[in-house]
């Protein structure tokens, strides 16, 4: 119906807002697509030395994700129009019509879109991400481990739904993002968490 339709389209114009190119313009540094990884995402934007940055940036993109998913469900949509809001405002971040349509990672986003979902299932991805993240020191790797978890959690806690197949399919699509990110970890190529702009 034409509502659920401007849901969505609202959801995506949402998830295109690229916090780490405004984060960057605000705090004067360079656009995070001219080095390091070339992401527009936290992980990037901390490799510029900046944590504020990196912060503002995670904390928008978070929010953007977790945002759109909070009103749909407020506003009593069905479970699955919650769960193509979450892939509009996800994919908006993937593929943003104010970046060309070439976007970040979607890790952020993902987890603000879970925790709106479900807190249970966005805590404990949260956890996955959290625990590699800081015994490791991967930010990618932490984010592969933590899409893998997400969608068998859904399933577990609430079967093959509507939900369990949109976390999948957002799951596939941050994995699919993280090819280059995969093949640097396998060839012990992928810089830490902290490292400086390369
Ligand atoms: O949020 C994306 C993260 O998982 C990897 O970022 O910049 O190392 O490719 P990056």
């Amino acid at each position: 119906t034409p509502p659920d339709a401007l849901a969505l389209v609202a959801a995506y114009l949402l998830g295109s807002v690229p916090f780490a190119v405004i984060s960057s313009r605000l705090f004067g540094l360079a656009d995070p697509r001219t080095y390091g990884s070339g992401n527009p995402g936290a992980t990037n934007v901390l490799r510029s030395g900046n944590k504020a940055a990196a912060i503002l940036t995670l904390l928008g993109d978070a929010l953007k994700g977790w945002f759109a998913v909070w009103l749909a469900a407020y506003s009593g949509a069905t479970p699955l129009l919650v769960g193509l809001v979450m892939l509009a405002v996800f994919f908006g971040h993937l593929f943003p019509i104010f970046l060309k349509f070439k976007g970040g990672k979607g890790v952020a986003t993902a987890a603000g879109a879970l925790l709106a979902v479900s807190p249970a299932i966005g805590l404990a991805t949260l956890g996955v991400w959290l625990g590699i993240a800081l015994v490791l020191r991967y930010s990618s790797l932490a984010a592969i481990c933590a899409a893998v978890g997400a969608p068998l959690l859904t399933l577990w806690l609430h079967g093959a739904d509507a939900l369990t197949i949109t976390v999948g399919v957002m799951a596939l699509a941050l994995i699919v993002k993280h090819r280059h990110n995969l093949q640097r970890l396998i060839a012990g190529t992928e810089p830490k968490i902290g490292g400086k702009k390369t």
